[in-house]
């Protein structure tokens, strides 16, 4: 059972409410916007959060309007119960559960589109996902109003995406990523491993593996082309299809990279069976 400690809100208005107490306290707020089906990673999320701030608030919100019409929105873990009681272990002191008809009212006509971050990568593959991420997290962020918001480096283009939307934006909060959790074999936390039957889940860690060479590769002065290739052709025979991606990507611009000159991250995206996994890593760290 969650421990009473932690406060649940639904409404805006009390949120913001205690918001403000707590920064009439002089107490900081650090935000950890999640979808709920909270893993070992979601939780190093808000261990960070309470290295950095005095109150800790992790949202849970299944956000529709970042699901393209085949993905899977319908059948994305929920369990509210589970997280709740993680969230209290792991001391946060507030969820935020935001009703989704409250957020999205039936006249609802404002999004934000971040252009030139959004047009390779994920964005190829989702349309209309970013700009599902980038009005949810305004939202969220103008909701909560924290000092501080944190999310996972495991969606590397969406963090990108997000600095870049409260930097234009002049939202007054800072946006820190926070390194990916991984099993010992190397495959990312995420929820959507749950999908994967026992096979899948056998052979999901090449993904990690292939893109740690190729950045061992890059920092080793190789040319980026050669490894893609050899990385591609590593995946499918892994069982991976179809690749999505799997590109060089400069660290901050996520401009194509063709050797490690910069800082760069490897990313992929692919599908084991009817999982979509997607990863990266950086070669040459900023
Ligand atoms: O990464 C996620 O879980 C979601 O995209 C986020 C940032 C909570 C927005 O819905």
């Amino acid at each position: 059972m969650p421990d009473s400690s932690l406060l649940r809100f639904e409404a805006v208005a009390p949120l913001r409410a205690q918001g403000a107490a707590w920064r009439k306290a002089g107490e900081s707020v650090v935000l950890v916007p999640t979808m709920g089906a909270l893993h070992a990673g979601h939780l190093a999320l808000v261990a960070r959060a309470r290295e950095l701030g005095r109150r800790v608030v992790a949202s849970i919100f299944v956000n529709p309007t970042q699901f393209g019409p085949t993905e899977d929105f319908s059948r994305y873990p929920r369990d509210t119960e589970a997280d709740l009681a993680l969230l209290a272990e792991a001391r946060a002191d507030a969820a935020y559960l935001p009703d989704v008809a409250a957020m999205y009212p039936p006249d609802f006509s404002t999004r934000v589109e971040v252009d030139s971050l959004t047009q390779g990568l994920c964005g190829q593959f989702r349309p209309g996902h970013f700009s599902g991420v980038a009005t949810v997290v305004t939202k969220l962020l103008n909701r909560v109003q924290p000092d501080i918001a944190l999310f996972g480096e495991k969606d590397y283009q969406q963090l990108q995406v997000i600095r870049r939307a409260v930097r234009d934006l002049d939202l007054p909060v800072e946006i820190q990523g926070v390194a990916t959790l991984r099993e010992a074999d190397g495959l990312a936390l995420s929820s959507r491993n749950r999908y994967l039957s026992p096979e899948e889940r056998r052979a999901a860690p090449r993904l990690h593996a292939v893109l740690s060479a190729i950045a061992t590769g890059l920092a080793a002065g190789a040319e980026a082309e050669p490894l893609v290739a050899g990385g591609r052709a590593e995946l499918e025979a892994a069982g991976f299809s179809p690749v999505q991606y799997l590109e060089v990507r400069d660290a901050e611009t996520l401009e194509p990279a063709t050797r490690a000159s910069r800082p760069v991250r490897v990313l992929a995206a692919a599908y084991l069976g009817r999982t979509r996994l997607i990863d990266n890593v950086a070669a040459l760290r900023a």
